[in-house]
């Protein structure tokens, strides 16, 4: 800039570059956001996901279905965090919600616990995709770097959920088509369904293969027959409570983060319909072979998908706020 030049042009290319990260909202997102505002937030999260798995193996597994429910609809903000209130029904108790989601109170005790140490400062919404990235960690899978900075958002909505959560009984086609109007791709629904290597689904989810495939009155003949009756003794044929029992999405090692989710679905293991329905078309059976075969493309591979899912639907900047509880938006001036 020439010396003579008068100050509120000096002043415009000053303030510029500000403008510009404005309008490219992720942009501002990086995984040294909170280093200087609250430095003891991976030691927190560390702390509080090993306690939580220490005593419940599962918690891992559901908490990396929390963030993906979270993301997955309305992008992540937090929403799926939301409690009813009278004038809001959100994604709490919606379908697929209710009754299935758990680690809320987790959430909650890292959020308490970052309110003494930092209060005001980190967004619900990090605290959900730390709490997944720390937990597949933890039990044996990859490691990526957050980018961070997320903003947590003012409301939820259970017509959203309905809207846009993929379904275990929707076709391939249908819940493809939920991934990619959040910007997400078949690849990634095949390398993100690789998370059910941990957890458990209620036989509710997966019953209908098991007696009455598509209404055909007999089983889907895509399932192994040994697992078969296994699954029939676990989940009888009729409406009680054995319909919240559990089964493992990874026969082979339900708590421990590995590539076998690919390896179970090329031996006709997979439990859900929506997870043995990848070996039925030939470019997703092509990439489950694949990351049966090398667990470090599957690893790579899952580390991006995981961070492209993180920056669905944020809000950066001035955007939300920061909630001081997750469950309930801040009644104050919203800061
Ligand atoms: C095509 C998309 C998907 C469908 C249809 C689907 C469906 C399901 C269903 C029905 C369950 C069992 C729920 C219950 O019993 O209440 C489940 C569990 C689970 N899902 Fe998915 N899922 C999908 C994608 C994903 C993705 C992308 C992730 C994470 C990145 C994920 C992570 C999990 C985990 C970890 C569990 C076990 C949770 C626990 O044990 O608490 N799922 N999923
Ligand atoms: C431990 O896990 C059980 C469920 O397995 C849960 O009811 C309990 O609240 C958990 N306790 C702590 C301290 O997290
Ligand atoms: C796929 O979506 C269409 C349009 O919403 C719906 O009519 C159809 O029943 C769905 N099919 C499956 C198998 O989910």
């Amino acid at each position: 800039m020439p010396p003579n030049t008068p100050i509120f042009v000096s002043l415009l290319f000053l303030i510029f570059p500000f403008f510009i990260q404005q309008s490219n909202a992720y942009m501002e997102l990086r995984p040294d956001f909170y280093d200087e505002s609250c430095p003891r937030l991976p030691m927190i999260i560390r702390y509080h996901i090993w306690a939580a798995v220490q005593n419940d193996s599962r918690m891992a597994a559901s908490l990396l279905r929390l963030n993906f429910h979270d993301c997955i609809v309305d992008g992540c903000e937090a929403s799926v965090l939301l409690d009813d209130t009278r004038d809001m029904k959100g994604e709490k108790n919606a379908p697929g919600n209710v009754k299935s989601l758990r680690g809320f109170e987790v959430i909650d005790g890292i959020k308490a616990d970052l309110e003494t140490y930092c209060p005001q400062t980190v967004s619900c919404a990090d605290i959900v995709n730390l709490a997944a990235r720390e937990a597949v960690y933890l039990v044996g899978g990859p490691f990526w770097h957050l980018p961070l900075g997320r903003r947590d958002g003012l409301t939820a909505s259970l017509k959203s959920v309905l809207a846009q959560l993929p379904s275990p009984k929707a076709s391939l086609e249908n819940n493809t088509a939920k991934f990619i109007s959040k910007g997400l791709d078949l690849k990634d629904l095949v390398v993100l369904s690789g998370a059910h290597t941990i957890g458990f689904a209620r036989c509710v989810t997966f019953k209908a293969r098991l007696f009455n495939y598509k209404g055909s009155g007999n089983p889907d003949p895509d399932i192994n027959t040994a697992m078969l009756s296994d699954l029939r003794s676990m989940c009888p044929n009729r409406n009680d409570g054995t319909g919240a029992n559990l089964a493992p999405l990874d026969v082979a090692s339900y708590d421990r983060f590995d590539n076998e989710y690919f390896t179970n679905l090329i031996g006709n293991v997979g439990l859900l319909e929506s997870d043995q329905g990848l070996m039925a078309d030939p470019q997703t059976a092509r990439m489950v072979r694949e990351y049966s075969f090398d667990p470090n493309l599957f690893y790579e591979d899952f580390s991006e998908s995981m961070m492209r899912m993180s920056l669905v639907g944020v809000m950066t900047g001035r955007e939300g706020q920061i909630r001081k509880q997750c469950g309930v938006v801040n009644n104050d001036d919203g800061y």
